[in-house]
């Protein structure tokens, strides 16, 4: 007999979740039923993570209470901080994050505790606590010091002042936050579903984060918002260019990667087959940072690539790629990218834990043997 393989699993529905609905028929994603569009138009990320923790959107009460914990629970570690020292300038900012909260983690009082009250407690602390250590390693690899938390910010506001050292303006705010919370939830991609699988051994919710960061940091996944701007960095980027002939350049030299068949990280995507429900919101995002920074000629790399890879293969752009040339904007460095979708996605992934405990069965498939037939020494 031969067994049906679903190769990369495609196309097996492996458990229920009542975090997000994908709909790919109608382009949609939803957050516990809220359309994801609303959620970015309307709320802070704060406010969108406790949506995805408890199920419903945060009393006033629910609010108050998570911003003066989220607020007080914001400083770097000093233990994350050795550790992060002993790395070296150019090992890559995802092995920072995923050291990081292995070291919370292992440091952690509750670690072994996976009551729903202990892990809400541990998913609410990794929230807070994840943005400095993006901050301080892209400050440290900058030669800059440490620059401490403010009480006075929201989680974006404080997140880019905590990177840059200076109070980011309102339109580069409001898109950080766009970002965060488009970057939040996507059911069960590969790393949520690793944090799954973990968690699915009963292991504790930091070896299910620290997985999914490692699963979120290939190229495939959440590595494309990071090799988008690589791309852009290799067509060349010239801020006197006019946007036509930015335009021009970008498609000649998609067509041209399209001859020698390589994959163009920031199109595509596994669910989506007509488009990323997440795109046009992050664009409209990007389309503010692009006007507020003055940089048309980007628009045009932007562009030209798009047109092309729609020409030559009928694939279009996923959230990575309006989200890699607006982290260029805002001053990240490239490789600091990921890690940023790092700080968003823990609250997927920490949903994605709790629901996993409350209904748990040890994720293991089976596996069709394809080598030699038996034999003997
Ligand atoms: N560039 C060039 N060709 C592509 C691309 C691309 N980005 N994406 C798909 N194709 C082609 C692929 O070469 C294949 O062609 P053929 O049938 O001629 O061999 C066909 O389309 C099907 O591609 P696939 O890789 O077998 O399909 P998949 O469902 O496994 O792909 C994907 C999903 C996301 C892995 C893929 O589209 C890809 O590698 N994209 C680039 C990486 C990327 O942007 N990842 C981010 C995903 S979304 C957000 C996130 O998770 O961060």
């Amino acid at each position: 007999m031969t067994e049906q393989i679903y190769k990369g699993l495609a196309g097996v529905v492996a458990d229920h979740t009542a975090v997000s609905k994908v709909n790919p028929e109608s382009n949609s994603l939803l957050y516990r039923g809220y359309p994801v569009q609303e959620l970015a138009a309307a709320l802070s990320f704060e406010e969108v993570a406790l949506l995805l923790w408890n199920g419903e959107l945060p009393s006033a009460a629910e609010k108050q209470e998570f911003r003066d914990f989220e607020r007080s629970h914001r400083a770097l570690d000093p233990r994350v901080r050795s550790a992060i020292d002993l790395l070296p300038l150019d090992c890559h900012p995802m092995d920072v994050g995923r050291t990081a909260v292995s070291v919370l983690g292992a440091n952690h009082p509750l670690s072994e505790d996976s009551s729903p009250e202990a892990e809400l407690t541990k998913a609410k602390e990794l929230f807070a606590a994840f943005p400095a250590v993006v901050a301080y390693d892209q400050r440290r690899r900058r030669g800059l010091e440490l620059v401490e938390p403010r009480q006075d910010l929201d989680y974006s506001q404080n997140f880019l002042w905590m990177t840059f050292g200076e109070e980011a303006p309102e339109e580069v705010v409001d898109a950080f936050r766009v970002s965060m919370v488009l970057y939040a939830e996507h059911s069960f991609n590969a790393s949520t579903f690793t944090a799954r699988v973990v968690t699915s051994t009963l292991a504790d919710l930091h070896s299910a984060v620290t997985a999914a960061i490692g699963a979120l940091k290939g190229p495939l996944h959440g590595g494309a918002n990071e090799a988008v701007m690589h791309t852009f960095e290799e067509i060349g980027i010239d801020p006197a260019e006019t946007r036509e002939d930015a335009a021009a350049r970008a498609k000649a030299w998609m067509e041209q990667a399209l001859t020698e068949k390589r994959k163009v990280m920031g199109f595509g995507h596994r669910v989506y087959k007509s488009g990323d429900s997440r795109v046009p919101t992050m664009k409209q995002a990007l389309d503010a940072m692009v006007e507020y920074y003055g940089r048309g000629e980007l628009m045009g790399l932007y562009d030209g690539l798009e047109a092309a890879m729609g020409e030559a293969k009928n694939i279009l752009p996923n959230l990575d790629y309006p989200t890699g040339p607006t982290y260029h904007l805002m001053g990240f460095d490239t490789e600091m990218f990921t890690p940023l979708f790092i700080a968003a996605r823990i609250t997927g992934w920490t949903a994605h834990i709790a629901e996993q405990r409350a209904n748990n069965a040890l994720i293991r498939p089976l596996s069709a043997y394809n080598g030699p037939d038996e034999r003997h020494l």
